[in-house]
């Protein structure tokens, strides 16, 4: 089988490592792909938002299936110009993309749909932001965030209303283009936050979706979730304090509505939907959208499927999924991110990786590349993710650290508390109704 993944950090070469992991021989290209992609496919010239040079590729090329990892090509319509080649596609046309590429959007759906989700208000100009600001009845933090798609930076929670203004001033300015100049204002959502990823496979009367382990994300860059947001540094998943009837009040309240929404409004959806929840005192909510695989949470799930990736993606880009289950292994997954120095800001490059085989854990290469003396550098933010599973997640924890311990470099920044809050807590006794302490 001959699969073209779109994109080229840890996301990717996760899937394309349970890609190549499964019964039947697959054909693997990558566009733009990595160094690391490069030792399992063929890397091709195209950089992710190239949609008519992928388009042609795949028109020529006829691959029998293209999987679409990150968001913004999704939102510039990648999808639908494939889909019009007749490519088999994992992921969103435009129009449902825009469920992540605009906060807006996604907020008039989550209120037409009744999705519980957070109050909030959307605003274009800026005097009537300001004063909503000066208003402001729902406590702090006040939640900022930039309509559309800003890299990850464009939600600010601002502590202070003087705060909150000058991010207003800031994004209304254009600190991120065009996709700034419109805000929604948010209320604070207080509770425990997961990542629930659902696949998705609408299209008129078929409507099917299948619910897979749900995460969570440690997204500050400092033990203790302390220090600047970043991209994620590490995730594991299952979480063992949520019970059978936790994640049934996951599907009923956020998932089913989501997919009865996209049939109401004439939306297809074709690939993966991730929902950012958050699970307060009064259930849970919807923060956000996103309409790709979570990274690192994707590297937690290709550890966790318990069944062969190409036909379970093949069944969603051809709109035939339909069963109740995916299989999965018993126990835990995490990963870790290992971050190069000067992450989240002006991560370091070029510096020289040691990994002692065997490292202990699946390695995901991540922002990496391959110098001519054979030797892996540093090559982004997020250079390396170590992934282990256990049978449960104290056994993980140990085997992850491990793992950490044979790779290094200079300046290397990693967490050692994935999952460890949420370990405290299931051995507490607590559930997910219960404060996260
Ligand atoms: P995003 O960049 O959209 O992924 O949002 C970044 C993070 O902001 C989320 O993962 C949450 O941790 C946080 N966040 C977003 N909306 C809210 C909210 N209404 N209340 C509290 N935290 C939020
Ligand atoms: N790990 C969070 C994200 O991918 O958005």
């Amino acid at each position: 089988m001959k699969i073209l993944i779109i994109g080229s950090g840890g996301r990717e070469y996760a899937i394309a490592l349970k890609l190549k992991a499964g019964s039947q021989p697959v054909e693997l290209f990558a566009a733009p792909g990595s160094d690391a992609l490069a030792e399992l496919g063929t890397c091709l010239p195209f950089q992710v938002l190239d949609v008519p040079g992928i388009a042609a590729w795949c028109a020529e090329h006829r691959p029998d299936l293209a999987l679409v990892g990150p968001e913004a090509p999704l939102v510039a319509g990648l999808a639908d110009a494939l889909r019009r080649e007749g490519i088999a596609v994992f992921g969103h046309d435009a129009a449902t993309a825009r469920l992540e590429g605009s906060k807006d959007f996604a907020k008039s759906f989550m209120f037409r749909h009744g999705i519980p989700a957070a109050e909030s208000e959307t605003f274009s100009e800026r005097e009537p932001a300001e004063a909503a600001i000066r208003a402001w009845p729902h406590g702090f933090p006040i939640v900022l965030k930039a309509d559309g798609l800003a890299a990850g930076k464009g939600v600010v929670l601002a502590s202070s209303k003087a705060e909150a203004q000058a991010t207003l001033r800031a994004f209304m300015a254009g600190q991120f283009g065009d996709a700034s100049r419109t805000v929604v204002l948010e209320q604070p959502l207080i509770g425990m936050e997961l990542s629930l990823h659902v696949l998705a496979d609408v299209d008129g009367d078929h409507a099917a979706f299948a619910v897979l382990p749900p995460c969570q994300d440690h997204k500050r860059i400092f033990d203790g979730d302390k220090g600047p947001n970043t991209g994620g540094m590490g995730a594991f998943g299952p979480l063992p304090f949520l019970r059978e009837q936790d994640l049934t009040r996951l599907t009923r309240d956020l998932v089913e509505p989501t997919i009865r929404g996209l049939r109401q409004d004439g939306l297809t959806a074709r690939g993966v939907l991730f929902l950012g929840v958050m699970w307060t005192p009064r259930g849970p909510k919807l923060l956000e959208y996103n309409v790709r695989f979570g990274d690192p949470e994707t590297q937690v799930l290709m550890e966790l499927l318990d069944e062969d990736l190409a036909p379970l993606l093949l069944e969603v880009a051809q709109g035939r999924l339909d069963r109740p289950a995916i299989a999965l292994r018993d126990g835990c997954a995490i990963a870790v991110v290992l971050a190069a120095e000067g992450y989240p800001e002006t991560p370091k490059r070029d510096v020289p990786i040691t990994i002692a085989e065997p490292a202990g854990a699946t390695v995901v290469h991540a922002g990496t590349r391959r110098g001519a003396d054979g030797v892996w550098r540093t090559s982004g933010g997020r250079v390396l993710n170590l992934v282990a599973t256990a049978p449960d997640l104290a056994q993980a924890r140990e085997r992850i650290e491990a793992a950490i311990a044979r790779v290094q470099w200079p300046g290397m920044q990693v967490r050692h508390d994935i999952g460890l809050r949420a370990l405290n807590h299931a051995r507490a006794g607590r559930t997910v109704t219960d404060q996260f302490v």
